[in-house]
Formats: C-alpha cells, structure tokens, sequence
C-alpha cells in the first residue's frame, strides 16, 4: 500500500498541528524571557551583615525571612520604576575594572529597595542613582562576588532574568479589618506585579487592589471571616494567575500565607 496521506487527514494533521503550535507559543508567551546585557555601575551599601538592606523601600522586611537574603540590591528610580520593579531579579557583572573579581563572574540579585536620587551630587560624581541613569546600589556581600569592595564603584554589564523561585508565591498582610496591605514575596517568573484583585469567600466578587508603595497592593474593603483568593497580573509577562483560599477564613494581619502557584 502506497503512504500517501488523504486530503481528509492532511486537513487533520494541519489542524493538530498548528493546535501543538499554538499551545507552545502560548505556553512560552507566558514565561519570562532573559533579556539582552546592558552597560551601568554598580555600588555597595552596608556592611557584610547587609543589616541596612533590610525594611528596604519595596516592603519585604526581612530579607531573611522573606528567602531574598543577601542577594539583593537598591535600584535607581530609573530602574525602580516607582515599585513596579520590586522583586524582579538581575544578573550582574563586572567590567572593565581591575577591581573585578577574576573570571567576570556573574551574581543574581534580587531588586527589594529604592536607591533614591541624590541632587547634591553630580550624577557623575556620587549621584550614581540620579535620572536617567540606570544604577544598581547592591548589598556588599552580592558586591564582593563581582568585585572587590574597595572600588567603591565598578561598571557593569546586567541583565534581567526570570526569578527562580521555590514552591508558590507568599502573601504577607497588614492592614486593618477595614483596609487590607498585602505584599506579595517569592514571585517567580519576572518576579514583578502590575495589578492584584482579592475575593472573599463569602462576597464572592473579585476586588480591584490599588498601587500602595513598593511592592504592596491594598484593598479598602471589609474582608474578615472569609477565606480570601487573589489573582495577579504579571508586570512583564502580563500572565495572570489565580492564587485560591490562599488565606483561610480566620486570617490575621502580621501573618504571611503561602499559595500554591507561581509565574515561570
Ligand atoms: C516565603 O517563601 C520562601 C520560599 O518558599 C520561604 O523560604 C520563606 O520562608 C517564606 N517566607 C515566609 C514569611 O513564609
Ligand atoms: C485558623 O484555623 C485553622 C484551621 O482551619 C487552625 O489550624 C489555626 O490554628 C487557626 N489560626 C488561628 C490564628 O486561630
């Protein structure tokens, strides 16, 4: 018999697969892709405890707690982008300087704090997180893996990559019964939020979540007694994904709660 393919199944095998095309399009659509190295400089802040990088301007207070650790650095506020970057991770080398480490390593780094603009400096000269420059004020010990920390400042090659993260996202709230904060840690994927909602199990309706500072949203609503679900948008990717009854009916304020799901 001659494998010839009818008309009939050719239409078939066309329809199958574009469907398989389509799916991994999606599926890679959704993932956060690395993006290409760029030029800036780099300093340090604190000691190599990295006390000072905690309670940082995106929220997270204790970086230990939250998982972020040491690996973290303060953005400019052209990179910041008035918190929509917290959390989003950042390879980091050093170049050009004999201050680099040997071997150009590169270190990962978590964005959790604002490096604010200095107007007394010269952007040039000690104003390294002034408009419009693109500047990364990181914690000395991610620092000491790119260079030697005497350099003060070294230039940089950086660029974003997806955050890898373990298991779901966490959830930490404050607040009050009237008004509900929630800092949203541990995001994988392009590690950053654009818009969140949150539904109570009992009102069944989802809630807009309003910009607050850093990285948190808040809700002005009465939420108590209900188990509350969120959905969350990715500021990258602009994949959405629903975390439900991440908190159970009898949450708190001051408590984190873990989901979960997570962005890739
Ligand atoms: C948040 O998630 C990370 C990773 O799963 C974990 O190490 C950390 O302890 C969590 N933080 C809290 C406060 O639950
Ligand atoms: C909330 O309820 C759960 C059972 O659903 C219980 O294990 C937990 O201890 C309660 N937490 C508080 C703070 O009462």
């Amino acid at each position: 018999m001659a494998a010839s393919i009818q008309p009939w199944n050719r239409t078939f095998l066309f329809i199958t697969i574009s469907f398989s095309v389509m799916m991994i399009m999606e599926s890679t659509d959704a993932m956060f892709q690395t993006k290409p190295w760029s030029y800036s400089h780099a300093t340090f802040y604190g000691d190599e405890t990295g006390r000072e990088t905690m309670g940082g301007a995106c929220g997270y207070g204790n970086l230990f707690a939250s998982g972020y650790g040491l690996a973290t650095a303060a953005l400019s506020s052209t990179l910041y982008k008035n918190g929509f970057a917290c959390g989003s991770c950042f390879q980091i080398k050093c170049t050009n300087s004999k201050w680099c480490n040997p071997g150009t390593p590169y270190t990962t780094v978590t964005a959790t704090n604002l490096c604010p603009p200095n107007w007394y400096q010269d952007s040039n000269n000690g104003g390294w997180c002034n408009p419009p420059r693109a500047h990364f004020d990181m914690a000395k010990p991610a620092f000491m893996k790119i260079a030697q920390w005497k350099a003060g400042i070294v230039p940089v090659m950086y660029r974003r990559v997806p955050c890898a993260r373990k298991g779901g996202m966490n959830f930490s709230f404050q607040g009050n019964g009237y008004w509900l904060l929630v800092y949203v840690m541990n995001v994988g994927g392009g590690g950053d939020i654009s818009q969140m909602w949150v539904k109570g199990s009992k009102t069944g309706k989802w809630i807009s979540m309003s910009h607050n500072w850093g990285a948190s949203y808040q809700a002005f609503a009465v939420l108590g007694g209900q188990a509350l679900s969120f959905k969350i948008t990715s500021y990258s990717t602009k994949e959405t994904i629903i975390a439900y009854n991440v908190a159970p009916p009898n949450w708190s304020t001051g408590m984190t709660y873990k989901c979960s799901v997570n962005f890739r």
